[in-house]
This record gives structure tokens, C-alpha cells and sequence, in this order.
């Protein structure tokens, strides 16, 4: 639907008030009628290093999710505030790893004997505590578009890698990009004693996988992508790898959004392509490639909910709020959390 033309107005005119004052990121996943006020937009990597590009702006407004907020207030100077315009936009997935449980799990690696050669690497979906916990374990963030090269990294830091909480995005990479099997990889369940694990399966695991999962990606299945090859013979189909083992492995190709946002411009006209990520995106890409069939992978599948909390008024409440010099949903990370944290980005940061 087209977006309230009131309410278009009110986010121009508080934009020009703002000015340079304020700088707003939109994930690739918002709705169009926040896209639209995007000065910049991107997926989880590029926005983080998007915000810390941007020192002169006051105000980082965050068209995204609670944790990509979060990363933007750790890798931002104390001086910049970051605005969730609405605080209940969060991830299920983060959710899935609390820090209590992580700090847990560390104690069942040690107490297996495994956790002096095991280094974490947390998925940028994640919130600040995991972040830190894996900063101050030796550890790195990071997102789908380099977490091969996160991988890589970490393989020459320990033995073992202890991924968390995408269980779906550490398979995927590991299987597909370092060559190791399904039996190298184990899954760590957080709501069972001991993970699930014996001390000997850790022992023998190459790559421990948290138990979490998106809930939009998750939801595409085999049956997904053989009913899209038999509904649009020659389709090619590709999907993010926070999709299952299976949906990935039965795709054509696999990408970060960025990627699949490159894939899609670079294909050739009158292709035709079935894609597993995000509903708005999807949209917003099967209309800008009139010359393509670009579909939506699995019909039954929907909108990342949380995303799209952050609606046109949560976005002018907020803009309209701070042009009237009322900072309103702050994301602040404390200090100690911080630091912690930002030793993992940075690691994440300075990957080849
Ligand atoms: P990317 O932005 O890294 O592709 O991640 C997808 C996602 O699910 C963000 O919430
Ligand atoms: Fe979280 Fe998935 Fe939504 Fe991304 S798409 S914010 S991973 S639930």
C-alpha cells in the first residue's frame, strides 16, 4: 500500500530540520515506506561499518532490529546516540542465546576439557552481552557476507569453533566454504543438561553449534524449492544461508543479501529466479528487475515481523522527537559490555 501521504511529510520536514544532525540506516529488510528515508541502506555488515563512517552526525536514527542498534552504538563514539524508533523490534534469533546460557555452556567446554582450544565466533545477530562474552574469549563477530573468512580466522586461533546462535549459518559455511562434513559438527541445545553432548562427542567435534535459528529463513523448506522448480521450469534459485542445510544445499546459489542484491543485478534478462530471504526485499527486487521473474521463494512464508515494527510513525514519532530536541528509545550499550564487544567487531572488522 501506498505509504500515508501525511505522514511523508512530516518525516521530509523532520528531516530537514535534523539536517546533517542525524543519519538514518535501513537494513535491507524494512518495509518501503521507511526504506525510503534510508540515507544509506545495507545489510547487518555494511550498515555497522556505515554508522562508525559517520562521526559528524548527532543522532544515528536505526531502521533495523534491537542488535544492529546495538553494534551501531558500540562502533559509534560516546557522543552519537542511536534511536530504535521502536524498542520491541528485536530478533528472535539474539533471543536464543541468553548470556546466562552461553556463560553455561562455557562451563560444560571446560568441563569436558575442550574450551582452552575452542574460540567463539558469534553471528552479528546477536546481542551486546554475546558479543562481549566472545571478545573477551578470543573470539570475532560475523555477518553472512564474511563469515568464511571469520571461520578461516578462527581455525587459526584454536581447534575448535563454538558458533552461535545461527546453527543454520556455521553448518552452512562450514560445510560449503571449509570443506568439512556434517559429522564434524555438532549441536549444542541450551534447554538440555550438558547441551545435549556427551563429553566425548565435544571432544571429537570440529565446529559446536548453537541450537538457534531464524524464524523467517527457517521456515523455507525442500519442498519449497521443488515446488518453485516444478511451478517455473529453469528457475534459479537462491537463498540465504540462515536457511536450513537441506534448502541450501538444493539451491543454486547461496548469499549474503548484499550478495543476492549483486546476483540479481548481474543476471541476465528474461531469467527467472526464486529467492529465500526477507519478503520485503524480495519485493522491492522483483520490482526493480521488470526484465526478470524474480519470485518469492516459498508463498507461505512471510514478513520478519520484528522488522517490520519499525513503521512509518514509530519512524516520524522518532525523527519528529528529536528535531524538537527530545531524544526518545536511546540504544546504549553499558561501558564494560562495550569494550568487551568491540574487541570482537574490531576482530571482525580487521578480517582480510
Ligand atoms: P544480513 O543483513 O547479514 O544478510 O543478515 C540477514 C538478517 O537476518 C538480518 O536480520
Ligand atoms: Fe532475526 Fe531472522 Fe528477523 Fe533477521 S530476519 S531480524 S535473523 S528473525
Amino acid at each position: 500500500a501506498p505509504s500515508d501521504p501525511d505522514l511523508v511529510e512530516r518525516a521530509r520536514a523532520a528531516k530537514r530540520r535534523l539536517g546533517d544532525r542525524v543519519f538514518v540506516l535501513g537494513h535491507h529488510y524494512q518495509r518501503d515506506e521507511v526504506i525510503q528515508f534510508a540515507d544509506v541502506t545495507g545489510d547487518s555488515f555494511k550498515l555497522a561499518r556505515d554508522a562508525a563512517a559517520r562521526p559528524e552526525a548527532e543522532y544515528i536514527v536505526f531502521c533495523g532490529v534491537h542488535f544492529m542498534a546495538e553494534s551501531a552504538d558500540i562502533l559509534t563514539s560516546d557522543a552519537q546516540q542511536v534511536i530504535l524508533p521502536d524498542l520491541a523490534a528485536g530478533c528472535s534469533m539474539a533471543d536464543m542465546a541468553t548470556a546466562e546460557q552461553v556463560a553455561e555452556c562455557w562451563d560444560v567446554l571446560t568441563d569436558a576439557g575442550v574450551a582452552d582450544r575452542t574460540v567463539p565466533v558469534s553471528y552479528m545477530n546477536s546481542s551486546a552481552d554475546i558479543k562481549a562474552f566472545t571478545g573477551a574469549h578470543g573470539g570475532t563477530i560475523c555477518t553472512s557476507s564474511n563469515a568464511r573468512r571469520a571461520l578461516e580466522w578462527a581455525y587459526g586461533q584454536a581447534e575448535k569453533v563454538l558458533f552461535l546462535p545461527d546453527q543454520h549459518l556455521g553448518r552452512n559455511t562450514a560445510v560449503r566454504e571449509l570443506g568439512f562434513s556434517l559429522e564434524d559438527c555438532v549441536v549444542y541445545n541450551p534447554h538440555r543438561p550438558n547441551g545435549g553432548l556427551t563429553p566425548e562427542q565435544l571432544r571429537d567435534a570440529r565446529l559446536i553449534l548453537w541450537r538457534g535459528h531464524c524464524s523467517v529463513h527457517g521456515r523455507f523448506s525442500l519442498d519449497s524449492v521443488r515446488d518453485v522448480r516444478e511451478r517455473i521450469p529453469g528457475v534459479n534459485v537462491l537463498v540465504h544461508p540462515e536457511c536450513r542445510h537441506e534448502v541450501v544445499a538444493a539451491a543454486d546459489h547461496v548469499g549474503s543479501t548484499e550478495h543476492i542484491i549483486r546476483t540479481l543485478d548481474a543476471a541476465p534478462a528474461g531469467s527467472a529466479w526464486a529467492v529465500g530471504t526477507e519478503l520485503n526485499l524480495v519485493r522491492r527486487l522483483s520490482r526493480a528487475h521488470q526484465d526478470k521473474q524474480v519470485v518469492f521463494l516459498d508463498r507461505t512464508v512471510c514478513f520478519c515481523s520484528t522488522m517490520n515494527r519499525i513503521d512509518l510513525p514509530h519512524l516520524v514519532w522518532a525523527l519528529e522527537s528529536l528535531a524538537d530536541g527530545r531524544v526518545v528509545n536511546r540504544i546504549q550499550v553499558d561501558a564494560e559490555t562495550e569494550a568487551n564487544a568491540k574487541l570482537a567487531l574490531e576482530r571482525m572488522l580487521a578480517l582480510p
